[in-house]
């Protein structure tokens, strides 16, 4: 294939005369490679064209370029431009454009063709940027001494740019360096501190325990914020931002290391770690009441069964009652069996009295005499084993109601949700926004309508729902697996299974951040390495644990006590003799009456 060596030649000698020979130039060239987004040149002076430096960036083509000539940046929306790049004589007049640096996340390059005898100009400047601004995302080319510098705010130096990962080793390594850390009560962190100094103590949970490992391998120290009473927060109705969001958004914190749902919040300038882990917003409700113990056999088997045990009984007549007619419509010899019963009894005694012998072997009483007929002995044995199976689930079912307790059917669904018209009450006000919101649902939309942003005051929701019961409730589904373990192992409330919104749940950041690269390194690795499993599998397995501190819980549990059963438990029976007995004596009655007249 002659033409496509051809090709391959082409691109081989075009690559060559692209790439540059001088030193800074191959690190240049690399790091203009890792850029992600176009490069912005800002280009004040016609002759800046002709520089050698700005015709070498010209004829890179790994990244969109475009240039303006004035010292205006592009607006802060036009994220598509966010490297920027800049030609200055000296350090003086570098000094001067200060004010305009902007920190949008991007990286700057600034090239001086002359350099300072003193070092310590260009450092100062270097040094101003990061505070003033917190970023250090500068590269500084030295044309003169062929050498691209960049500044590190952890060990107050220069360092040399020998390729496109200095930076990112800046980074990995903070040198003790403080993080304003925002940390507050929620699922997976729960927070100690002195209320009277306002200072945090020590924070616990697998967010804590993850934040103690990014810090450790990022090598810096955890300044704890001490947390407001708007945990999560949102944007308020007058446009301001409370609780973690609003911190973040206004760059009060470097890390809020709470889990925050993945979702809009309304503002640019916050932004995600990682996702850590999954978690459901689900609803619950109060547990259905429990069958009273006097009907409870009743329930025992589903009505099905009952409806079943019914049928097979009048079935069973109904061919019986065949078999003899056929038995004796075709004259089968009898087995003689000794009675003299009469030959041909009406037709109307003898289904009565096929009728009661059928129910006698369904319920499994002995039967008092065995019909004539060999095929008819056949069916009863059929029926008899028949009736031991159903006896044998019956039995059984009716120790394991004794043992464990029914309760009338939950709602399940959120369609059964709907039909009970309950109220949903909600304590945060993002859980309106987007629950039900947008659905086309019918159910969905009239979910919706009934949701209710109210003040959880002393007594939490849960708890209420727990002893009244008239309203639904929103919830975590990991919060029902820790801190609120007690109201599900105690049947107080019940989660219907039917979730309505699944999310990824991170840490924020402020925007633009210059750890977010580092910190989600760190969390993906301790991700890849299942500790995040492991950790908030142990803060469940110990809320589990957890319950046998309380004994009314353990006692309401039954846990460790054999079921003995009491007069209570077999209440039933002595109703069904009850009536059996009343309905004798009314038949009684009766007879009584129809003798007299
Ligand atoms: C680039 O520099 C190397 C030595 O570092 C030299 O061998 C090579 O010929 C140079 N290439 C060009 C295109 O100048
Ligand atoms: C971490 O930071 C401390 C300063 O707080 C420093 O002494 C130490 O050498 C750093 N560790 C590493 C591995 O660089
Ligand atoms: C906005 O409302 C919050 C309370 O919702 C209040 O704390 C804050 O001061 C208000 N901000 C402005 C600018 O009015």
């Amino acid at each position: 294939m002659p033409t496509a060596m051809h090709l391959i030649m082409l691109a081989l000698v075009g690559l060559t005369n692209g790439h540059a020979n001088n030193s800074y130039e191959n690190v240049l060239e690399s790091i203009l490679n890792e850029l992600e987004g176009g490069l912005e040149l800002h280009l004040t002076k016609p002759s800046d064209f002709d520089h050698s430096l700005v015709q070498f960036i010209l004829r890179q083509w790994s990244c969109t370029l475009t240039i303006s000539s004035t010292e205006t940046m592009s607006s802060e929306e036009d994220d598509i431009f966010r490297h920027h790049f800049m030609l200055f004589e000296d350090v003086n007049e570098m000094s001067e454009y200060l004010p305009h640096l902007k920190n949008l996340g991007g990286f700057y390059i600034l090239a001086l063709v002359h350099t300072p005898q003193d070092m310590a100009k260009l450092f100062k400047f270097t040094a101003d940027v990061w505070l003033h601004h917190g970023h250090s995302r500068i590269y500084y080319i030295q044309l003169d001494m062929d050498r691209i510098l960049v500044y590190n705010p952890f060990k107050t130096s220069l360092e040399f740019v020998n390729d496109a990962t200095t930076y990112k080793h800046i980074y990995g390594n903070l040198n003790g360096h403080p993080l304003r850390v925002y940390t507050f009560d929620s699922v997976y962190s729960l927070v100690f501190g002195d209320g009277a100094t306002k200072k945090v103590l020590r924070v616990t949970g697998a967010d804590a325990k993850l934040a103690e490992e990014v810090a450790k391998v990022l090598n810096f120290t955890q300044h704890f914020l001490w947390p407001d009473d708007e945990f999560f927060g949102g944007r308020t109705p007058n446009g301001s931002y409370s609780g973690g969001v609003g911190r973040a958004h206004r760059g009060e914190v470097d890390i809020i290391f709470s889990g925050f749902f993945i979702k809009d919040y309304l503002t640019t300038q916050i932004q995600f770690s990682s996702a850590v882990y999954m978690d459901d917003l689900c609803l619950y409700v109060q547990k259905a009441k429990r069958i009273p113990q006097s009907i409870l056999p009743l329930f025992a088997v589903h009505e099905d069964v009952w409806l079943c045990f019914l049928l097979v009984g009048l079935i069973g007549a109904f061919i019986w009652l065949c078999l003899r007619g056929l038995n004796l419509g075709l004259h089968i010899e009898r087995i003689a069996d000794g009675s003299n019963e009469k030959e041909y009894p009406g037709f109307y005694s003898l289904a009565m009295r096929i009728f009661i012998d059928t129910w006698v072997v369904w319920v499994r009483v002995n039967v008092g005499r065995f019909p004539p007929f060999n095929s008819e002995r056949m069916f009863l044995v059929s029926l008899c084993l028949v009736s031991v199976i159903f006896g044998a689930l019956l039995e059984s079912s009716l120790a394991t109601v004794y043992i464990r307790p029914l309760y009338y059917k939950d709602t399940n669904t959120l369609a059964e949700l709907d039909a009970t018209q309950l109220p949903i009450y909600i304590k945060h006000p993002a859980f309106k926004d987007d629950l039900f919101y947008g659905h086309d649902s019918a159910v969905y939309r009239r979910l919706d309508s009934k949701m209710t942003l109210v003040a959880e005051g002393e007594e939490r929701l849960i708890s209420m729902i727990s002893k009244l019961g008239r309203f639904a409730g929103v919830t975590r589904s990991a919060s029902l697996e820790l801190n609120d373990i007690r109201y599900v192992m105690t049947k107080k409330v019940h989660k219907i299974p039917e979730c309505p919104k699944n999310y990824y749940i991170a840490y924020v950041l402020p925007r633009p951040s210059p750890y977010l690269d580092g910190i989600n390194g760190v969390i993906l690795r301790i991700l890849a390495a299942g500790l995040m499993d492991l950790w908030t599998g142990e803060m469940k397995e110990r809320a589990r644990w957890s319950i046998h501190r309380f004994p009314e819980y353990l006692a309401e549990l039954n846990v460790g006590s054999w079921k003995v059963l009491t007069l209570t438990d077999v209440q039933l029976a002595f109703y069904a003799l009850g009536i059996g007995c009343l309905l004798a004596a009314a038949v009684w009655l009766l007879e009584m009456c129809w003798k007299n007249k």
